[in-house]
Parts: structure tokens; C-alpha cells; sequence
């Protein structure tokens, strides 16, 4: 039998795979992981934004370095490329612990799971991504190791099947999910510490293309990387990516340095609008808005509408247009808001909107209809 952390293991690219609207992700694939990896911090003083994550992280792993004793589980939730990956390897190497890393729809027996949680050190780190997709009797055997540090592992089969309780080393379990709402109630109650990761501050992605850009040797400027910022959805990968595009076409077609008018003139190229949605984004928005009358619209709907899959429209486009007020999800289905109308420079329709509470969704800052930066 193979070790089991020999199969593929993260599930990063799937989350976000590219889809056939996204000009700039259809690029991507192994160039993106390999600088991806690159650019991730490695140590919670590297980690920019989140800082309320950040700061409870900080305290659980100090109290469990001062005690000598594996911190509490830990599962971090939201959209793809905040950086839950990457906090949780940080994790294990602030705690200087080796992380095994797997997902949950690589986890498909339990005993998969079972040899995988045997062959852990002591105080190692269980990294699970995607951990919302492990099979349900893994999920089961989960349980116990989590409390008890102890599986049990089934002999035979049939009537004369015994379970034989096994010892674990003490270790720590990092859950990541951009779907914490399809955890069940025991495997969430299981983690001693949850972190809900939040979109970035265009302030934030500013620090995070200036890291960035010293490590890839790009010479960015503060104009330059305050339009990168603005249209990057909250999302330090996006602002990561865009970056990477930007500076193609600064070697390409200017001097090299990344300035406002060549960060405009290359996202502009990338349909890369001053909010930063991308063409799957504008796709669902304008189904929404000049198919479907503004909704209310189911999301399976919508997703065949644009031709993607219903969970990408919801995991990676809903999340960013809910927050930017463009969309709201309702009982009855997805309805676009009147800054939905207003940008695609439609009439909003006379009676309103058929939504009272869409004023009430929060905005990030920097995610208005209103130009980010002034000039
Ligand atoms: N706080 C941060 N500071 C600097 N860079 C960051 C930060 N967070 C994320 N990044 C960058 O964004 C990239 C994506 O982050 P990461 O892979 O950790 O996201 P994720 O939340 O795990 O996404 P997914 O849900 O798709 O797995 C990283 O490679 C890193 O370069
Ligand atoms: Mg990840």
C-alpha cells in the first residue's frame, strides 16, 4: 500500500480552478503554484491583515509552546486566497512541528485517514484543506482522534469485523474550508479555535504587493500598486496574479516599472474592471441583471447561465459580489442590487429593487461603486 500523503495532495488549484471566463487564472496552473509557494509568508510577523486571526492565533500557540503541549485544533474559514493555506503552515512552523498535508476529498476510506493519523510525530500538524468534503466515516474516526487521540481500526469483515483501539501521538488538526457552513455540528465543536478569515483592505493588498514585488524583483510604485489593490477583490492571490500580469506587460510594453497607467492600460487588457471583477463575475452579474431581471434567481440556474459550475459561481464569484453590495442571496433566490444595475450602466428598474435588506450588506471599504483612488 502507498504512504497515504504520496497522493496529490492540496486541493488549492481545485478551488479556484480556472474557468472559462477568467483570462487571467487561464494562465495560470503550474507557473501559479510554483510562485505562489514562493510568495507565501512563513511566519505570522510575514503574514499581513487579519489581524484579529493573527492575533488569536498568536496567543494559542504561544499558550501551547509554554506548556509543552499541541495546541488546540484549529479550523480557518473563507473565500479561496485569503490565505488559509498558508496560515496554516505557518502554524506548524511557529510551533517548529512537521505538517502532513492532505484534503478531504483525498480522504475517501477512513482507513486512509486511520494510517495517515498513525504515522503522525508527535505534536505534527494535520493540515486538512477542503475539509467540508471528507467522506462521512472518515469524519466519524476523525472525531475520536481528535478528542481522544485514538482511532479505531477495523479487523475483518462481517459479523467477526473487530475494532482494535490504536494510540495516536498528541498532534494538531488544521481544517480549511471556504464552506464552513457544510461542516456538521460535532466536527465543528470539535476545533478548539476557528478563525474567519476576512477580505483584505486595499491598504493590506498594497503591503502584500510590495512584499511581492521585492521578491520578484518588480519595481512597483505607490500609484501603481493602489490600482493593483483596488481591483483585486480582497484577495491577496488575485492581488498576487494581477501583479504577475501587470508586470508582463510593464516588461513588454513600457520600461519595466510598474506605474498607475501601465497597472490601468495591462488590467484593462485582462477585463479586469476598476472593481476588479473579471469576466466570470461580470458573466453572473449580467445574467442576473439582463436575463433574469434582476432575480430573484436560483444559483444552479445562474451557474448554467455562465456555464460554470454551481459551486465556483458560489464560492468564488458570491462571496466577493455580496461583499461589494453588487448581489444579495435571499430565501428565494439571488438578487442583484441597484449598484449591480448601476454597474453595468443599466436603468434601475422603476419600483426597486424586490429586496429590502440590500442596503444592509456590508461593505468592504474600497468595494464601492465609487473609484478607489483618486488619480
Ligand atoms: N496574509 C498574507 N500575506 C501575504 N501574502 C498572502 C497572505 N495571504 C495570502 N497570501 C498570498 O496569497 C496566496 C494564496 O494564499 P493561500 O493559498 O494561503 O489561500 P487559501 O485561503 O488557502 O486559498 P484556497 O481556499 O484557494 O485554498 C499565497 O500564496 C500568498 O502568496
Ligand atoms: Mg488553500
Amino acid at each position: 500500500m502507498s504512504a497515504p500523503f504520496d497522493r496529490p495532495l492540496l486541493a488549492e488549484s481545485d478551488a479556484v480552478g480556472p474557468g472559462p471566463f477568467d483570462a487571467v487564472s487561464a494562465q495560470a496552473g503550474d507557473e501559479e503554484r510554483v510562485v505562489e509557494s514562493a510568495l507565501r509568508p512563513h511566519s505570522l510577523a510575514d503574514f499581513i491583515g487579519q489581524p484579529k486571526v493573527a492575533r488569536q492565533l498568536d496567543l494559542v500557540l504561544e499558550g501551547a509552546k509554554r506548556r509543552g503541549r499541541p495546541p488546540d485544533h484549529v479550523l480557518l474559514s473563507g473565500p479561496p486566497g485569503l490565505g488559509k493555506t498558508s496560515l496554516a503552515l505557518i502554524i506548524g512552523s511557529e510551533l517548529g512541528t512537521a505538517v502532513k498535508i492532505t484534503s478531504g476529498p483525498a480522504i475517501e476510506r477512513s482507513g486512509d485517514l486511520a494510517a495517515m493519523l498513525s504515522n503522525l510525530g508527535p505534536g505534527d500538524v494535520l493540515f486538512i484543506d477542503e475539509i467540508h468534503r471528507i467522506a462521512r466515516p472518515a469524519e466519524e474516526l476523525l472525531y475520536m482522534a481528535m478528542e481522544d487521540f485514538r482511532v479505531d481500526v477495523v479487523v475483518g469483515k462481517g459479523p467477526g469485523a473487530t475494532a482494535i483501539p490504536l494510540e495516536i501521538n498528541p498532534f494538531t488538526l488544521v481544517g480549511a474550508t471556504t464552506r464552513a457552513g457544510l461542516l456538521t455540528g460535532p466536527l465543528r465543536d470539535r476545533f478548539g479555535f476557528v478563525g474567519q478569515m476576512e477580505f483584505y483592505e486595499p491598504a493590506e493588498l498594497q503591503l502584500v504587493l510590495a512584499r511581492s514585488a521585492a521578491l520578484l524583483g518588480v519595481e512597483l510604485t505607490e500609484a501603481g500598486s493602489a490600482e493593483i489593490a483596488g481591483r483585486s477583490r480582497g484577495t491577496p492571490r488575485i492581488a498576487n496574479r494581477l501583479l504577475r500580469r501587470v508586470r508582463d506587460y510593464a516588461e513588454v510594453k513600457a520600461d519595466g516599472r510598474v506605474t498607475r497607467q501601465v497597472a490601468e492600460a495591462a488590467l484593462a487588457l485582462y477585463d479586469v474592471d476598476h472593481l476588479g471583477l473579471d469576466r466570470l463575475d461580470r458573466a453572473v452579474l449580467e445574467a442576473l441583471v439582463m436575463r433574469f431581471g434582476g432575480g430573484p434567481v436560483g444559483v444552479a440556474t445562474l451557474a448554467v447561465a455562465v456555464g460554470e459550475e454551481p459551486h465556483t459561481v458560489e464560492e468564488v464569484c458570491e462571496p466577493f459580489l455580496v461583499r461589494a453590495g453588487l448581489l444579495a442571496r435571499t430565501p428565494r433566490g439571488r438578487v442583484a442590487t441597484e449598484a449591480a444595475w448601476r454597474h453595468l450602466g443599466q436603468p434601475v428598474p422603476r419600483g426597486g429593487i424586490p429586496l429590502g435588506s440590500v442596503t444592509a450588506v456590508p461593505q468592504v471599504p474600497g468595494t464601492s461603486a465609487e473609484p478607489l483612488f483618486d488619480a
